[in-house]
This record gives structure tokens, sequence and C-alpha cells, in this order.
């Protein structure tokens, strides 16, 4: 008999901006038996987006969780934040196409949405269709090689300027 896939587990981040759309989003992801850590915002005070970004980045290129989900006010903020961590590729998706895409074509690690953008609803199916999406690989691989090595020559350029 072979073994069902273990579902993900899902590191979770929000601004004050994001944070409603990040709870219904949590709490579809634990009620659907996901492992989420949530690495805040935990209240609608204000804070900063980077932050956010950063702790949903770093958990999963540190493998503590296999994807993310950041949330600010319009997505847009928290993923050029996530964006800066080597390793992640976080989209901003706006309904389901993009939030499939996002995965089939780009292999997105981390899924960004606008809290003042989208509903907890919609939110939640982008989610589903996420984390249902696998990447397609083929012409794709070649692609995200070229953003990879981007990412490699800014690292090595930064060290030799030290
Ligand atoms: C916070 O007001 C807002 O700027 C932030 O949530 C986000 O939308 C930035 O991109």
């Amino acid at each position: 008999m072979t073994e069902a896939p273990s579902k993900p587990r899902i590191a979770i981040g929000s601004d004050h901006a994001g944070f409603s759309v990040k709870e219904a989003i949590r709490k579809y992801l634990e009620g659907a038996a996901y492992a989420v850590s949530d690495l805040g915002t935990s209240s609608e005070g204000s804070v900063d987006y980077p932050d956010y970004g950063k702790a949903v980045g770093e958990h999963v290129v540190s493998k503590q969780a296999d994807l993310g989900i950041a949330v600010c006010g319009t997505g847009i903020g928290i993923s050029i934040a996530a964006n800066k961590i080597p390793g992640i590729r976080a989209a901003v998706a706006h309904d389901v196409n993009t939030a499939r895409l996002a995965r089939e074509h780009n292999d997105a690690n981390v899924l960004a949405l606008g809290g003042r953008i989208v509903t907890g609803e919609a939110a939640i199916e982008m989610v589903q269709v996420f984390l249902a999406t696998a990447y397609l690989g083929g012409r794709h691989q070649r692609r995200l090689d070229k953003i990879a090595a981007i990412e490699q020559g800014e690292r090595t350029k930064a060290q030799g300027a030290g």
C-alpha cells in the first residue's frame, strides 16, 4: 500500500493590514489538519510588514516549513520583503488563476495576499489552489535557474565588495 503524501507544513505571517485574512487562513488550515506555524502578527495594532515577510521567508528556507503564506494590505510589501531571502520565490496572487500559475510556472514557495484587496473567503480559495497545485518543471526550470543565478551573482558581488 502506498502512503498518502503528507501535507506540507505551512508558515503564515502578516502585518496589521493582513491580520484578519491571516487569521481566516490559519483557522482554515488548522481545521484541515495542516501543521501551521503562525509567525504573527497577533492583533490589528500597527506593525511593519518587512518583519513578517522576513520571518515567513526564513522559516521556509530553513525548512521549518515547506511553504509560506504572507499577508499585508496589498500583498506587495510583504512579498518584496520575503523575496529578499535567498531561495524565496514569493508571488502575489489576486485570484485562483494567479495562485495556480504561481505554483505551476514559478514554483512559488510563498503565497502573498492582500488583506485589503481580497476577502477571507477568496483568500482561502487561493490558498486551497496554491496548496493543491504542483510545479510543472520542464521549460520553466530554465527560467527558475536564471533567477537563482541572479541571486547567486548578487551574493557573490556582495561578498566581493567586503
Ligand atoms: C500598511 O498600511 C500597508 O502599507 C501594508 O500592509 C502593505 O500594503 C504594503 O505593501
